[in-house]
C-alpha cells in the first residue's frame, strides 16, 4: 500500500529541533519509517494565481514530505478562522468562545477543496490517504468529489463532545456528513467514539451498529485508536539528555529542591489558570513548601493573533507575577515560566529532573506530555504524575495522581502529596504506567489504523445505503467556478 499522510502542521524537526504540539512530534518518527508521504502546510500562504498548488517536496526517512502553500486568500479564515476559532473552542467545550463567519466556513471548505486537489498528485491505485485532525474534515468529501474511490481515514486527536456541545458549531450538520465520506473515522477513546455516535443517531437519523454506520457515501467504521509514544526511546533520550547544558544548569539552580513541571502550548483548554491558582492555593495553606518545591512552566505560544489567545497570555502573565510576588524571596522563585518551545531531547530531560508532572488540562484528547513524562522517569526514584481526569491519558494512566482541573483546592492537594510521596509508592504507581504505555505504542497505534483502513472497504457498498434527509440549506454550495481560482 502507497500511504499518503495528511495533517496542516507537519514535522520537518529533527529531535534537536523545538516541535510545537503533540500531533506533529509524535507522527514523525513512525511516518519515517513507514515510507509514507507527509502532506501538510509550509505554514507559508501564496496567491491563488498559480496553476497547480505549490509544494516543495523533500525526502522523510523511508518516504517524502510535501508541504504546500495554502491560498493566501482563505488562510485566515481557515486557521484562525473556523479552525481555531469554531472548531477548536467547540470541541475541547468551550462554545463561549466561537467566534466565526460565513466567511471562515466558506475559507475552511475551500483550504480542504484546495488540499484535495493538491492529493490527486500523489494517487495511485494503491494509495490509502490517512488525514489527521480537525482542520479537515471534509477533505475526504471533497476527496470523493473529484472521483477518489481508494480507501480514506480519519482521525480527530482532539475530543469530540455531547451532541449539544459540537451544535454550537455553524454547519455543524453539513460537516458531519461530509465526515461519513472517510471509510475509518478514529478517536482518541471510546467516550468520543459513543458521543460521535449519539450526534450521528439524534442530528441525522443514522444508526451505528457494530461500529459502523451506513450514509450515502457508503460504509464508515468508527473505532477508538488512543495515540501512544515510543517508550523505551523516550526513556533513551531522557537518560542521554541529563547531561545537556539546558537540563544541567537547570539542575545546578535548584539547590536540592523538588521540582514541578508543566509542558503545554499556550491554549485556554490546558487548564494553565488554575494550575497556577492549585499552586498559588498550595504555597498558602502549606508555607513549608515554599522552598521545597517550585514549579517550572513552559507554555509555547500559538494561534497568538487569535483574541482569546491573546488575553490568556496576558491573564498568565499577570498570575504568575502575582504569585511570585506573594510568594518569592530574595533568593527563591517560586514559579518559572517560559513562553518557548524546547526540542525533545531536552524536555525529555526537563521531564527526568522534575518530581512531579502536572497535566491538568480541562479537556485534551489524549496529552501525550502526561505519557512522555512518565516516560523519562529514573525507574529507581520516578516522579509522580497529577493528571486531569479530562485528559484522555487518563484512560491508561488510571495510577497516576488523578484530579479535578476544576477543583483547585484539590488540585494543591494532590501536587503536595505527590511531592511528599514515599518512594514504594511513587514506583508502584510508575510501574503501572509503564505497563499500559508499553502496550500501546505511537508504532501500535499507526500499524492498528493503517491495517483497519486497508481492510475498511470490504462490503463497502454492498448494501444500499439509506438516503439522508437533504439538511437545510445553511451555506451555499461552492461556486462551480470558485475552484479556478486556484487551479
Ligand atoms: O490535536 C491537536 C493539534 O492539532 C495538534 O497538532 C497539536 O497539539 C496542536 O493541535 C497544534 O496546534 P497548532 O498547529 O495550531 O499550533
Amino acid at each position: 500500500m502507497n500511504l499518503v499522510v495528511v495533517s496542516n502542521r507537519v514535522a520537518r524537526g529533527k529531535a534537536n529541533e523545538p516541535m510545537t504540539g503533540g500531533l506533529a512530534a509524535a507522527l514523525l518518527p513512525v511516518v519515517e519509517k513507514s515510507g509514507a508521504i507527509w502532506v501538510g502546510s509550509s505554514g507559508r500562504v501564496r496567491d491563488g494565481a498559480q496553476k497547480e498548488p505549490f509544494a516543495e517536496i523533500e525526502a522523510l526517512g523511508a518516504g517524502a514530505l510535501a508541504m504546500l502553500d495554502l491560498p493566501a486568500a482563505h488562510y485566515g479564515g481557515y486557521y484562525e478562522g473556523f479552525a481555531n476559532s469554531a472548531l477548536w473552542p467547540a470541541l475541547h467545550s468551550r462554545t463561549d468562545l466561537i467566534r466565526t463567519s460565513q466567511d471562515d466556513y466558506f475559507s475552511y471548505r475551500e483550504v480542504n477543496a484546495f488540499m484535495a486537489r493538491a492529493l490527486l498528485r500523489f494517487q495511485k491505485p494503491e494509495t490509502a490517504f490517512w488525514i489527521q485532525d480537525y482542520h479537515f474534515l471534509a477533505l475526504g468529501a471533497e476527496l470523493r468529489d473529484l472521483g477518489v474511490k481508494q480507501p480514506i481515514g480519519f482521525f480527530l486527536h482532539t475530543p469530540w463532545p455531547a451532541s449539544t456541545v459540537i451544535e454550537g458549531v455553524p454547519h455543524h450538520r453539513e460537516l458531519v456528513e461530509a465526515m461519513l465520506a472517510y471509510d475509518l473515522i478514529g478517536f482518541q477513546t471510546q467516550d468520543d467514539c459513543d458521543h460521535f455516535a449519539g450526534y450521528l443517531a439524534a442530528e441525522l437519523g443514522l444508526d451505528v451498529e457494530g461500529g459502523v454506520v451506513t450514509s450515502r457515501y457508503g460504509r464508515s467504521q468508527l473505532k477508538a485508536f488512543p495515540i501512544g509514544i515510543d517508550p523505551q526511546k523516550f526513556a533513551e533520550q531522557a537518560t542521554k539528555a541529563v547531561l545537556h547544558p539546558d537540563v544541567s544548569r537547570l539542575r545546578r539552580s535548584l539547590h536540592g529542591e523538588k521540582l514541578a513541571i508543566g509542558v503545554d502550548r499556550l491554549d485556554y483548554s490546558k487548564g494553565l489558570v488554575n494550575r497556577l491558582c492549585a499552586f498559588d492555593r498550595m504555597w498558602t495553606m502549606q508555607p513549608a513548601l515554599a522552598r521545597t518545591v517550585s514549579l517550572l512552566q513552559i507554555a509555547t505560544p500559538s494561534r497568538g493573533t487569535i483574541e482569546a489567545y491573546g488575553n490568556l497570555q496576558n491573564e498568565l502573565a499577570k498570575l504568575v507575577s502575582e504569585v511570585n510576588g506573594r510568594h518569592g524571596e530574595v533568593d527563591w522563585t517560586p514559579i518559572r515560566y517560559l513562553n518557548k518551545g524546547f526540542s525533545q531531547t531536552v524536555l525529555a530531560g526537563l521531564y527526568r529532573t522534575a518530581q512531579v508532572g502536572v497535566v491538568t488540562p480541562l479537556h485534551d484528547g489524549m496529552n501525550l506530555v502526561a505519557k512522555e513524562y512518565v516516560a523519562a522517569q529514573n525507574p529507581a526514584d520516578p516522579g509522580v504524575l497529577v493528571l486531569s481526569k479530562f485528559a484522555g491519558a487518563a484512560n491508561e494512566l488510571d495510577t497516576a495522581l488523578l484530579v479535578n482541573p476544576h477543583d483547585i483546592d484539590g488540585m494543591a492537594r494532590a501536587i503536595a502529596t505527590a511531592v511528599s510521596m514515599p518512594l514504594a509508592e511513587r514506583r508502584l504507581r510508575w510501574e503501572a504506567m509503564m505497563v499500559k504505555l508499553r502496550a500501546g505504542t505511537i508504532q501500535q497505534w499507526f500499524a492498528d489504523f493503517v491495517d483497519t483502513l486497508e481492510t475498511s472497504q470490504s462490503g463497502k457498498r454492498a448494501s444500499e445505503p439509506p438516503a439522508i434527509e437533504p439538511p437545510p440549506v445553511l451555506w451555499p454550495p461552492r461556486l462551480a467556478n470558485s475552484n479556478a481560482r486556484y487551479h
